[in-house]
């Protein structure tokens, strides 16, 4: 989604803008611009298309010490130059980039053409600089608290004054903004990422605060002007993970990374002692984590998958009822909350706008909600109640691979935890931690198969339709393999039950529509392959990804991706890699921008 980069200091402003534009272009954008100032003047320049579009058309000599930049991604307007931010006001004397939706905007909008503001753009957020000139007397961030009270929505903003050369006012409401502490100069932006390379230092604006920042200083309040004293905090993470490190694409390199970013997720977490795990940012006592009746997950997207695996994994291993649920949907459904149950909010980046308001929302009704994301300092990692960091390390391309893994390892985690304390025996405990433990190492393995892998992609990419099926534990994987093919490739597969084909996808099955059939070595084999044989003769090509040697499965299929052999629920740790690569190489080989697929945005902070 939209991002947003403000800097004030030393340095060429128009060159620090453009690289933490660069650096903002995995969250997904359409067009892109900046406002330098310089010569006493603002220097607008907006583009749509990539940031190399846009810094072709900056004048190498256009210099300045302040400035704002931003990523669009349309949602208000169609996508063209006219309606890239930055906007300004009536005499091009204010400027503000802005992130979030502007619900009231019709109204307020027609209010400030009747008093004589003169509008060019067909978005929402033009509305936020007429309203800080119709009130502004000569204090900058006075008028944005004006303009800001009267804004019903979302905002992230950063905004400059021409009579006020070297200052940055920003402000957030439900889109995130940083503040970034440099030596002798200091920036505003919508994630780290943008301005990582410049300082680690930081401060996480909350809801209804403002910053107000120069090149030495910053000042945090709320909307009434109340002082806000504001902790400074150190970003653990380094510049080269966000660097492609010499692979092609992100993804890629995301995929290659999920031995060692598995491992970080149970690091530190293992008790090989009592056999058990320990999650220290959970906030619950073993009293609380025994009185736990019922659990509940809400994420969106791969995140949802990765938590119908918890579910899956919380019910057959801690023996736990538990739900899961896409958070969009739960939000406007009127959850009943009940005793004893504990809640998950699931999300790689932690500012997905549908997952932070379900949980606000089953907070406002007196749940607990633990988090499982990501991105360290997120809304809704610092909104929960508590919660697990999943280290994963920055996810930069938009398909999410190794953050799926790293929350399913967390579920591992968690389910070994509560069944500990209830009916898993030490032994039991012990041989659970073996076979978590063996998994990055199965991972490697399969990684070992790429170049196959790909060879089967480019014999499957011209198909238009796929169907993805799974049973268990791993019909959640069948439907992350779907939406990894859909998202980059753009080619058409469904994910299902492998047993529910028969209550309608079936009549889709001829030569024209593959079938991806996860079969592991457990008690559903045998019921996998009469589906498989019920495809086969109704000529339906067969990819299955299978256990190392099962000549069964490798005669009934047209092609194999081979699995090592693993204990019965660790399977989806492993199944979801190669469809990972297979939804890559697919993408790679149709030419699609795989890192930044057309119309998503990495973290979506938008309903
Ligand atoms: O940051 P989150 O995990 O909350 O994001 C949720 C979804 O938007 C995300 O998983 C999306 O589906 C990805 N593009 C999937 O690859």
């Amino acid at each position: 989604m939209c991002g947003i980069i403000g800097y004030c200091g030393p340095k060429p402003a128009a060159a620090v803008i453009l690289e933490g534009l660069k650096r903002l272009e995995y969250r997904g954008y359409d067009s892109a611009g900046l406002c330098i100032y310089s010569d006493g003047r603002f220097h607008i320049i907006k583009r749509t298309g990539k940031i190399r579009d846009l810094r072709n058309s900056v004048p190498p000599l256009l210099k300045g010490d302040f400035g704002i930049g931003h990523t669009r991604w349309a949602t208000h307007g169609e996508v063209n130059n006219v309606n890239a931010h930055p906007h300004t006001d009536c005499d091009d004397r204010i400027a503000v980039v802005h992130n979030g939706i502007i619900e009231n905007y019709v109204s307020l909008k027609e209010k400030l053409k009747s008093e004589g503001h003169v509008f060019q753009t067909e978005t929402d957020s033009e509305v936020i600089p007429h309203l800080i000139e119709k009130y502004y007397s000569g204090d900058l961030e006075e008028a944005v608290k004006e303009a800001l009270a009267l804004l019903k929505g979302t905002y992230g903003i950063v905004c400059m004054h021409i009579d006020h050369p070297g200052k940055l006012v920003g402000a957030r409401n439900g889109s995130p903004l940083v503040v970034g502490i440099g030596n002798g100069e200091s920036f505003l932006a919508s994630d780290v990422t943008a301005i990582i390379s410049h300082t680690k230092q930081v401060v996480y604006l909350e809801d209804g605060e403002v910053a107000n920042i120069d090149a030495d200083d910053f000042r945090t309040t709320d909307l009434r002007d109340q002082v806000i004293e504001k902790k400074v905090e150190l970003v653990s993470w380094e510049l080269e993970e966000i660097e492609k490190d010499g692979f092609v694409h992100f993804m890629e390199k995301e995929i290659f990374e999920q031995p060692e970013s598995v491992k970080r997720a149970m690091g530190g977490r293992i008790e090989p002692d009592l056999a058990t795990a320990h999650l220290g940012g959970l906030n619950m006592s073993n009293k609380d984590l025994l009185n736990i009746e019922r659990v509940r997950i809400v994420a969106a997207g791969t995140s949802f998958y990765a938590g119908m695996v918890g579910a899956y994994l919380l019910e057959s291993i801690a023996r736990i009822p538990c739900t899961v649920e896409i958070s969009s949907e739960l939000r406007y459904r009127n959850p009943v909350v009940e005793r004893n149950t504990l809640h998950f909010a699931v999300s790689q980046s932690g500012e997905t706008a549908d997952t932070l308001y379900a949980m606000r929302e089953l907070q406002r009704k007196g749940a607990t909600v633990l988090g499982i994301c990501n991105v360290v300092g997120s809304t809704i990692a610092r909104e929960s109640d508590g919660g697990v960091y999943i280290h994963s390390g920055p996810e930069i391309a938009v398909a999410s691979t190794k953050a799926f893994t790293s929350q399913v390892t967390v579920f591992y985690l968690f389910s070994l935890l509560l069944s500990r304390m209830r009916h898993m025996s030490y032994e039991e405990g012990v041989d659970f931690i073996q076979n978590l433990q063996s998994v990055p190492v199965k991972i490697e393995q399969i990684l070992m198969n790429n170049q196959a892998i790909r060879n089967m992609a480019v014999k499957y990419s011209h198909f238009k339709d796929f169907l993805f099926l799974g049973r268990g534990i791993n019909y959640p994987v069948a439907m992350e393999g779907a939406l990894k093919l859909k998202e980059i490739s753009y080619i058409h597969a469904e994910g299902y039950s492998a047993a529910e084909m028969k209550h309608g996808p079936i009549a889709l099955i001829n030569e024209e529509t593959p079938c991806l059939f996860l079969v592991p070595d457990d008690g559903l084999k045998e019921k996998i392959i009469s589906n498989m044989r019920e495809v086969k003769s109704r000529k339906g090509k067969i990819i299955a990804v299978a256990v190392e040697g099962d000549s069964e499965i490798t005669e009934i299929s047209d092609d194999v991706i081979e699995v090592p052999r693993m204990k019965e629920c660790f399977y989806p740790l492993v199944m979801v890699v190669p469809l990972q690569l297979f939804a890559y190489h697919c993408a790679v080989e149709l030419g699609r921008d795989v890192d930044q697929p057309r119309n998503l945005a990495k973290s979506v902070t938008v309903e």
